[in-house]
């Protein structure tokens, strides 16, 4: 299926609400788990000061996940929609482990244009993380470029996406299966991620004709994609 990009942010207040009450904490937490895995497999310990980003972070979901998981790191997310930084913020304000969210701050920005100096002048990116975002961008380049540009050598890089369904029908079996569960602007930005997704092949392509093999792509299940590794 060829792919169709969508609009990068997710600006409209309905589109916002929409996603920010949708229950995702199955995926999430698998995310997490995934990511927990890889630190203790590479034997990397997130300790006291340590900077988890987390790019596109929408309505924080991820982020406050990351924030307690890693209670002694500072996470950082951002996002280019100053709806989903508010829903954010206020997400943050009404969670039963607010308390635990005191290292948790948000930025509204383009990751194309996020500056590290933004938030820390002395720290480095010790993960980077995104979930779900990869499709938005309209250029792969922009992704890459951004990833690259805020990672240094240890910066151990985590992102999981949408794959593209191999053909028209399998996204609309998809999108119903969505529908069952979800309304119907939630559904329709469902589709349209969908037809935005990148595929295990131009992902792995990207990295070869732009020497990033370092970082490796696989499938997971047969819904999503997960780039890792360090840059
Ligand atoms: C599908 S949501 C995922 C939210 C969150 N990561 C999660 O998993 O719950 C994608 C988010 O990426 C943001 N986004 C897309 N392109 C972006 C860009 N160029 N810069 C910053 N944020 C972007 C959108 O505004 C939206 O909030």
């Amino acid at each position: 299926m060829k792919r169709v990009a969508e609009p990068e942010l997710m600006e409209t207040k309905e589109q916002v609400i929409s996603y920010s009450e949708a229950d995702f904490s199955e995926g999430e937490d698998n995310l997490i788990n995934q990511i927990d895995y890889y630190l203790l497999k590479n034997k990397i310990i997130l300790g006291e000061k340590d900077l988890i980003v987390d790019l596109g972070c929408g309505p924080g979901n991820i982020s406050e996940k990351l924030a307690i998981r890693w209670p002694n790191t500072e996470v950082v997310g951002v996002d280019g929609s100053k709806e989903m930084i508010i829903k954010a913020e206020s997400n943050k304000k009404i969670s039963s482990y607010r308390k635990q969210l005191n290292n948790l701050y948000y930025v509204c920005d383009d990751i194309k244009n996020f500056e590290l100096s933004a938030i820390s002048q002395k720290k480095e990116i010790n993960l980077l993380v995104s979930n779900s975002l990869i499709h938005h961008l309209t250029h792969l380049d922009d992704f890459f470029k951004t990833i690259v540009r805020l990672s240094n050598s240890f910066t151990v890089n985590f992102h999981k996406d949408l794959k593209r369904p191999l053909d028209e029908k399998s996204a609309l079996e998809l999108k119903t299966k969505c529908s069952s569960k979800y309304n119907n602007i939630l559904t329709n930005d469902y589709y349209a991620s969908l037809k935005a997704s990148y595929t295990y092949k131009e992902l792995k392509d990207f990295l070869l004709k732009n020497n990033l093999l370092s970082l490796e792509v696989f499938e997971d299940c047969d819904q999503y994609l997960i780039v890792y590794g360090k840059v």
